[in-house]
């Protein structure tokens, strides 16, 4: 809406949007306030007043009062409300048009805009370069000193892994963390707003606090966990998510036990943020550098080698025989060479860690021939989706030049859900695939199950053995493999290589060899530190392993000395607690703590950081309140019940009685060396100890 001439001149239109920004954000502000804020003096913040209140577009009324410096309230007129958004907009248009050029500019494209079914022939060749959006080195040192001054965001660790494949053109098409409108569409449809399939949302998740720090149209700066800023971010979208629908919706249901969910509901900030990035820098990664490529550099090594059809293997597991002999057969399928392409960002939580997979992949590497064969790590952080992760894979890889993929059998599945069933149909994710690959530009190779048949010593598809009546049919599955290296069991030669078993048993020593975190939890007075003392004697008396107790009121006096009994304060109680057995625990020690850890949710964070190392043993001292109020060692339940503690558990203050621990111990008419010999036996029987 134009805005009629008036007798004061009107500022430039840049001033006047900050202006009605400035004045719609804070209309109670001194003048001195809103002229800093908008960056002018104080006379020409008053001739703009005049201005904008002679124009209709700010009602400006006396505010009374003491404080003669604010003297006047100013808020926007229906007409300066409906300016302001005008403004916007154009302000938006703006930053679009300047993000596109800096695209244009490394790329040579004339739109970074350009949906992937417009794109020509030249771009949709496997081998042309594709859009990144990364700028000039040049405009990247400029960007970075100007990126200093903004409001910053410090990634997490899964946002960084986004933000690498959204800047070298791995998630290509999109431009920037999805936008509201692309969220919806992608959650209902698995496609952008403009039609192109996309089944995964990639959003920038905030806290609440952040996200109410920011103005839609402002720049903020991305920054990794050392504070080196990645990239810009315009935000054009700020929203509350329905995340049980997201949850329905991408990964099949609501339910806590898919690794993606419970990252969703527990991990995740509560806000997205969308908009489009502009790429600064690669993430400074010290590990394994000559094997990570980017989509173009991959076309770059595709297009120097001569290779016209190359097919894809994604995997997040070692590689064993089994993989070789599907990998092979793969390749020879699609008359294809091959490319390894293991995720190193972020898998299934308990994942065998990169490092060794790594270190695995090269070993077993030398078993292919040099010439069809490379390998190269992917910085993506998985989302266990099964199909739509599926498709999600396929567009990744097509966008790093590959023609073909390997899709197995239940591909990126989760496990099993909460009633202890699969999420996903074995072959459902190929089926999605198949709907979809003439769209993507990448075709399926599907694979059934591979067996070893022992009499030809040889893997084969499950569904193509014509007499398995007569053969000896031998399958080693996951669960198998972690039981055999947590006891120290054998694996045979033809389910692995020698190289690889050597790898994991480093990485993986039997269990009666790693660490572990013992974690009593109950009421004050219960009985956790005499049990949890008990325990720390009987374990040095085995020896073997150094072993640390961690006691609430030890830990309450060092760790935690300025912490109170707030849920929060509770909370990063035994966060830290948390932190430090999980330290422990992956240096090969034993750990036990002894916090009263009342709530559920915190526990279960602790076990999941914790089970990354080694095993989590819950422990619930049972003792009921009543009995711990008649014992009051300390007094403290008196001066509960008079008022004089606050909050205190159990009486005044909750306490989430554990569902499935470990153990349950009753302590009624059971003696301490009891109690703490029924936790030895359950470690025993666990693995943790050796028995004797
Ligand atoms: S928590 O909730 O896990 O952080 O508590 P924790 O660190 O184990 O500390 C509990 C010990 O602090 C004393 N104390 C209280 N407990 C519960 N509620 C309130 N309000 C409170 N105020 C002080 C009490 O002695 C606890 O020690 P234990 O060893 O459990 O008896």
């Amino acid at each position: 809406m134009p805005v009629p001439s008036t007798m004061t001149q009107l500022p430039e239109e840049d001033l006047l949007f900050r202006i009605l920004r400035q004045l719609d954000r804070a209309p109670d502000a001194s003048q001195r306030h809103t002229a800093e804020a908008v960056g002018v003096s104080l006379g020409r913040l008053n001739t703009c007043l005049r201005a904008v209140s002679d124009a209709g577009l700010v009602r400006i009324s006396e505010r009374g009062g003491p404080d003669k410096r604010r003297r006047f309230a100013y808020s926007l007129t229906s007409r300066g409300a409906a300016e302001k958004i005008r403004l916007t907009d154009r302000f938006l248009a703006r930053k679009f048009a300047e993000y596109d050029a800096l695209h244009a500019e490394l790329t040579g494209t004339t739109s970074g805009h350009v949906p992937l079914k417009h794109r020509t022939e030249l771009m949709k060749n496997n081998l042309a370069p594709i859009p990144e959006l990364y700028v000039s080195y040049e405009s990247s040192l400029k960007l970075k000193v100007e990126a200093a001054d903004l409001t910053s965001w410090d990634l997490t660790p899964r946002q960084i892994c986004d933000l690498e494949l959204l800047m070298n053109g791995g998630f290509n098409p999109l431009k920037g963390f999805l936008t509201e409108e692309d969220y919806d569409s992608v959650v209902d449809t698995m496609r952008l707003a403009d039609g192109s399939l996309w089944p995964m949302p990639i959003t920038l998740d905030v806290s609440e606090k952040f996200a109410e720090s920011i103005e839609i149209g402002q720049d903020i700066a991305l920054r990794d966990q050392e504070g080196v800023i990645l990239g810009t971010m315009t935000v054009t979208d700020r929203w509350a998510p329905d995340k049980s629908k997201e949850a329905e919706k991408v990964f099949g249901a609501d339910d806590l036990a898919h690794p993606a969910v419970n990252y969703l509901h527990n991990h995740a900030g509560k806000i997205y943020l969308g908009g489009p990035v502009t790429g600064i820098q690669q993430p400074v990664h010290y590990d394994f550098r000559a094997r990570r490529d980017t989509p173009n550099e991959l076309r770059a090594t595709f297009r120097k080698l001569g290779w016209r059809r190359v097919v894809a293997f994604q995997t997040r597991n070692p590689l064993h025989r089994a993989h070789q002999e599907l990998t092979f057969r793969a390749a020879k399928e699609a008359q294809a060479n091959l490319l390894i392409h293991p995720v190193v960002g972020m898998t299934k939580p308990g994942d065998v860690d990169h490092f060794t997979r790594v270190r695995c992949y090269e070993a077993v590497l030398d078993k292919y021939p040099s010439s069809t064969t490379t390998m190269s790590l992917l910085p993506l952080a998985m989302r266990m989706a099964g199909p739509r992760e599926a498709v999600w894979h396929g567009l990744i890889r097509a966008n790093h030049g590959c023609t073909h993929f390997i899709v197995g059998r239940d591909h990126a599945g989760p496990g099993k859900n909460s009633a202890g069933e699969d999420f996903y149909g074995p072959y459902d994710a190929q089926d999605l695939f198949r709907t979809h690959q003439e769209e993507m530009g990448i075709e399926m190779v599907d694979f059934k199950h591979m067996v070893y048949v022992q009499e030809r010593a040889q893997y084969e598809p499950n569904d193509e053995i014509e007499d398995k009546d007569n053969v000896t049919i031998l399958n080693i599955s996951g669960t198998e493999l972690r039981r055999r290296l947590a006891e120290g069991l054998e694996i045979p030669e033809w389910f692995s290589f020698p190289e690889v078993v050597s790898e994991l048993r480093k990485t993986r020593p039997p269990r009666s060899q790693q660490g572990f975190t013992v974690f009593f939890t109950g009421f004050s007075g219960s009985g956790k530190s005499t049990i949890a003392n008990a325990l720390m004697v009987k374990l040095m008396e085995m020896g073997g392993r150094p072993v640390t107790l961690l006691d609430g009121d030890i830990v309450r006096k060092n760790l935690s000395s300025e912490l109170g009994f707030s849920k929060e304060h509770r909370d990063l109680n035994i966060r830290r607690i948390g932190y430090v057995a999980s330290e422990i625990t992956k240096n090969g020690g034993i750990a036990i703590c002894a916090p009263i850890a009342p709530y559920q949710a915190t526990r279960r964070a602790v076990r999941e950081d914790i089970e990354a190392f080694g095993a989590f043993v819950e422990v619930h001292v049972a003792t009921t309140i009543e009995e711990c109020e008649k014992r009051d060692r300390k007094g403290l339940y008196k001066l509960a019940r008079e008022g004089k503690i606050k909050e205190f558990t159990g009486i005044s203050d909750p306490y989430d009685v554990p569902e499935n621990p470990e153990i349950r111990l009753e302590t009624e008419g059971t003696d301490v060396d009891n109690c703490a010999h029924q936790v030895v036996l359950k470690l025993e029987s666990m693995g943790l100890i050796a028995a004797h």
